[in-house]
């Protein structure tokens, strides 16, 4: 493993990377750390040529994870379906593509985070109970990954947090504590119990080793692309930690020498809770106070106040790329229109079409460009909030 050191993205101090210990924010102000990797040295002891040789798995490129192949926990993690959008739904979005996510473990891209933190729970020889707050699917994740390897999770969630979320929890044998509130209460509640129960909290944005995860994705995707990456890519996003790795990725695969273009990075949000579109047409360095009121069928997309928005913002800028709110009603729409393309794309990730669609109609879209719209998750588990939606059922 070549994790030098974790450099905190908020004040820049380097804290060693201590072989042994669980690394959680920035000892001095309590930033998101990164980890910092000896990129040249991995690629002189493994040429690219030599990673692609190898297995399509989310594993493919465990060098660049912060974890021995020893040590791996998986549930058969796939490269995940790169497609082109069907040119019968639409003439216009000829150079758009779809990734597919939905196929991972417990149906969303959390898998990718929960696989490598649960797995440096292993590396680290931690056998002690793991918890999260979570407004459903990193929740589910956590508990698929942390269970199979016989873990205690404690999982804290909104209570009206999609029924299915809660179900695939109890399953997989998660105690689950409901609160009332969102994400931000369920992080608070955690906060209280966690020191005197001693777990280990793998709290979204809060510890570096799962934003490596979607890092692996980003790895995947340029590989998948042949190394020359989309224009753009819709991405769609809460709390921020999916953006942030791919970001990290894409940075990493550009100081490699592997690709020469990084992504535009366009963030969606649902205009029932988008405090980062409002920080980012405000030109604020970060969301200063929790959204009032979120309201929205994208569960993943209800986070009023996410810890890492400096960092979600400067991506945005740093990629010249926007942050784009879109209704509920639109998102349904798109979900429709994935679903006859047989894409089975949950509210979250169809407000990447929304999105798109959003911005042909403002004329904004450049039809020339390359484009990629990241589906986070299956529709799967979210039937029954299409139909409390009433949308797609007629009463006989
Ligand atoms: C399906 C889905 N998509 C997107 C998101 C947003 O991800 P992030 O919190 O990494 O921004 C979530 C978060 O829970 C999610 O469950
Ligand atoms: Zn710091």
């Amino acid at each position: 493993v070549s994790v030098i050191l974790a450099k905190c993205s908020k004040c820049g101090q380097n804290t060693p990377s201590y072989e042994g210990v669980f690394l959680t924010v920035c000892p001095k102000c309590q930033g998101a750390l990164l980890l910092q990797y000896d990129l040249k040295q991995i690629s002189d002891l493994t040429p690219r040529n030599v990673f692609e040789e190898r297995d399509d798995t989310f594993w493919k490129f465990i060098e660049f994870l912060p974890i021995q192949s020893e040590n791996i926990v998986s549930l058969g993690e796939p490269y995940t379906p790169l497609l082109q959008f069907p040119t019968s739904y639409g003439r216009f979005f000829r150079n758009v593509y779809i990734k597919d996510d939905g196929r991972l473990p417990t149906g969303t891209f959390k898998a990718r985070g929960m696989a490598v933190v649960v797995s440096k729970l292993i590396e680290l020889g931690v056998n002690k109970d793991v918890a999260i707050p979570s407004a459903g699917n990193a929740a589910s994740a956590l508990a698929a990954y942390a269970s199979s390897i016989g873990l205690n999770v404690f999982v804290f969630m909104p209570k009206d947090v999609p029924e299915s979320n809660l179900k695939e929890c109890i399953y997989l044998g998660a105690k689950v504590r409901l609160v009332d509130g969102m994400i931000n209460n369920a992080a608070e509640a955690l906060r209280k119990y966690k020191d005197e129960y001693g777990w280990v909290d793998v709290s979204t944005n809060k510890q570096p080793y799962r934003f490596e995860g979607y890092k692996a994705g980003a790895f995947e995707l340029a590989e998948q692309f042949n190394w020359d990456l989309p224009d753009n890519i819709f991405f769609p996003t809460g709390g921020g930690e999916g953006v942030i790795g791919l970001w990290k990725g894409f940075k990493e695969l550009s100081e490699l020498g592997w690709i020469e273009k990084i992504p535009r990075l366009i963030i969606v949000q649902s205009s029932g809770c988008a405090p980062l579109v409002e920080a980012y047409e405000k030109n604020q360095n970060e969301v200063e106070k929790p959204w009032r009121n979120p309201e929205t069928i994208a569960a993943g997309l209800r986070v009023p106040h996410p810890y890492a928005s400096y960092l979600v913002l400067r991506v945005i800028n740093e990629t010249k790329g926007k942050a784009m709110a879109v209704k509920d009603s639109d998102i349904i729409q798109s979900m429709k229109a994935f679903f006859r393309m047989g894409i089975y794309a949950c509210p979250e990730a169809a407000s990447t079409l929304a999105a798109l669609t959003k911005l042909k109609e403002e004329g904004h879209y450049d039809s020339e460009e390359k484009t990629l719209l990241y589906i986070t998750g299956t529709a799967m588990k979210y039937f029954h909030l299409m139909k409390m939606n009433n949308d797609l059922a007629y009463h006989a």
